[in-house]
Formats: structure tokens, sequence, C-alpha cells
């Protein structure tokens, strides 16, 4: 946290605030803006400095690519070989919550520092009026990863977002709380079959439907591993412990389900979803976390989660975030 700078500007997303913020992401600053699943740390794709500036202001490590933000399928095509899979998954996802890494049109006005260097480039059409207006106002592809400093929470809520970043951020566009409250779902379309590389928003039956089998894991053959899986990732400052069912002296409790009296006698008690909803779940994972630890409790004990649906998702990121 930039205690010692000014926060950026937090103004509420209007037509003449996103007239601004796509004047910032012309002269090459930095804006974050609300998707449906996170908000994100913008850029112009096209510009390396300004792409640089988004490394940077995250503390990013160089090598870990970032999703290139574009208004439609055609305006992805303008920077990536869109097969016929991709076509399909857009045609079912676009706009939402669902990133595909493609390969990289050769010659194509793309920062390279947005790969991160390898020859793919991942891709997505965000389903929020905001960002999509961003894109079109700005007439630009937008680089942007969460609106996190690298291997923190994702952020939520704009308040999030104020707190983690300085004068690098020109600005903040804010539309309240993200509706998915998690990252896309990342899926690798360069090898020889689609891989999950990260679990996200877009359920991986939905994937199914469209694809049929898809490979998820580290390392299969011919597609690089996502960066974004590295292993420590999405941490809390306060220590975390997953599948929790018992509390010790001063730790906080975070729940999932029905209060069966999990976590009783703990220092703070919130609850992901009492329905055992694991969409509320997702969408409350990340704020509920950043308030726990804002608290400075001893530890945080998150009680099981199932590993189902959404369910996969939010356990991956428990698991990185519970890495010491
Ligand atoms: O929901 C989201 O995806 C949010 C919003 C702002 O769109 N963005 C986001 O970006 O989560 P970020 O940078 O935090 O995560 C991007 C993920 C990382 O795991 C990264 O390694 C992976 O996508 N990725 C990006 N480009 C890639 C590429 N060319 N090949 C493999 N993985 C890539
Ligand atoms: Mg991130």
């Amino acid at each position: 946290m930039n205690l010692s700078r000014a926060a950026p500007r937090t103004i509420q997303a209007s037509p003449a605030s996103i007239a601004a913020a796509a004047a910032c992401l012309q002269a090459g600053r930095l804006v974050a803006f609300p998707t449906e699943t996170v908000y994100g740390l913008g850029a112009d794709a096209t510009n390396d400095a300004a792409v640089a500036a988004i490394y940077a202001a995250k503390d990013r490590p160089r090598f870990n690519p970032l999703i290139v933000h574009v208004a439609s399928l055609e305006h992805a095509a303008r920077y990536a070989v869109v097969n016929a899979q991709a076509a399909d998954l857009a045609a079912s996802f676009w706009p939402g919550p669902l990133t595909m890494v493609l390969p990289r049109l050769e010659g194509c006005a793309l920062s390279r520092l947005v790969s991160g260097g390898l020859p793919s480039v991942a891709v997505r059409v965000p389903a929020h009026d905001t960002a999509l207006r961003l894109i079109q106002a700005s007439g630009l592809p937008i680089a942007a990863p969460s609106a996190n400093r690298s291997g923190r929470l994702s952020p939520t809520k704009p308040a999030h977002v104020a707190a983690e970043f300085g004068e690098e951020v020109a600005m903040i566009l804010a539309a309240g709380r993200c509706e998915i409250g998690l990252e896309s779902t990342v899926v690798d379309l360069t090898g020889e079959r689609p891989h999950i590389l990260r679990h996200g928003g877009l359920d991986r039956d939905a994937l199914r439907a469209i694809l049929g089998e898809v490979a998820e894991g580290a390392g299969h053959e011919g597609a690089p591993r996502s960066p974004g899986m590295l292993d420590k990732h999405y941490a809390p400052v306060t220590t975390l412990r997953i599948n929790a069912t018992t509390i010790e002296a001063e730790e906080a409790f975070l729940g999932f389900g029905p209060d069966i009296g999990l976590g009783l006698g703990a220092a703070a008690r919130m609850n992901l979803s009492a329905d055992g909803d694991l969409t509320e779940a997702a969408a409350n994972l990340f704020a509920m976390l950043h308030q726990l630890d804002a608290e400075g409790h001893a530890g945080i004990a998150v009680a099981p989660v199932p590993d189902i649906g959404l369910g996969l998702a939010i356990n991956d990121r428990l698991r990185r975030a519970a890495i010491r």
C-alpha cells in the first residue's frame, strides 16, 4: 500500500469521465476500470511504455503476460489468429469471463511486452458496459491485468484499487462492485488440444459443452504453462489456512455454507455464502479476504469449499493464498 503517496482520482463512470479516461489511455497513462470479473489496470496495448508502466505499477514479474481487452471478435482478429474453435467460443461466451490464448498475428500492432515474449496473446471481450465504452472511446485494445500489486488479492471494488496504487495510475473509473468477483477463465487454444490454464468465472462444463474434452493443469506438450499459475499468488498479508474446521486463538474464520457452529469463538466470522452458493462465494471471496486481511488478525482460517464448478477456481485462489 502506498500510504506516502496520494491515491489516484476515483471518478464515477459517465460519458464524460469515460472520454477523459480514453484520453489518458491515448496519452500512454494507466487507467483502472471495472469489468464483470474484477477491476483491471488498463493501458494502451500497442504502446510499449504504457504496457511497461503496468508491470512497474504492479511489481509484476516481466514474464507474466497480460490480457488484451477488445470490443468484439473482429477486433480480436486484428491481433490474434482466430481459429474455428475460438470463433465458436466467442459466439457462445463473448462478451464474458472467458480469455482465449491464441497465436499472435504476425506484424500486428500489439506491444510484444503484452505477450511477455510468448508467440501468443490472450484476448477477451469483457461483459461490462463501462469497459466496452472505454475500449470504443479510446479506439484501442486495452492491456489489463487485475488492478492489484503482483501476488496480492484482486480488486472487486474501486476502494480496493485506490488502496493499492498512487499517482502512477491516472484515474480509477468506478462502477461499484464487480458482479462475478473472480477473474476470467483462461483457455489456451494454441496447442493440439484446448487447455485450461486458469479456472475462473466461466464454468469448465460450459467450455466442455462447446469444445468436448479440455485438458487442465500444468505442463501439457506444446503449450506454455500459464505464468499466472505461479504457486504463491493472490495472497493476503495475514497467514491463511484452508479446509479449516476448527479455530485457533485470535484467528478470523471465513465460512462457507449454513452456520453449523464452525469457527465459534473466532476473533471475527464471515461467510462466503450462507446458502452454500458457489457463485455468491466467488463474488464475495476477494472482498471478504481483503476485509479480514485489513483487520489484522493472527490468521485467517477458511472453511472447506467443495471442489466443483466455481469451487475449483475458489480453491485454486485459496491454495495459493495459503502458501507461505
Ligand atoms: O478477469 C480477468 O481476466 C481480469 C480482468 C481485468 O479482465 N484480468 C486478469 O488479468 O486477471 P491477469 O493479468 O491478472 O491474469 C492474466 C492471466 C495470467 O494467469 C497470465 O499468465 C495469463 O492470463 N496469460 C496472459 N497471456 C497469456 C499467454 N499469452 N499465454 C499464457 N497465459 C497467458
Ligand atoms: Mg491478477
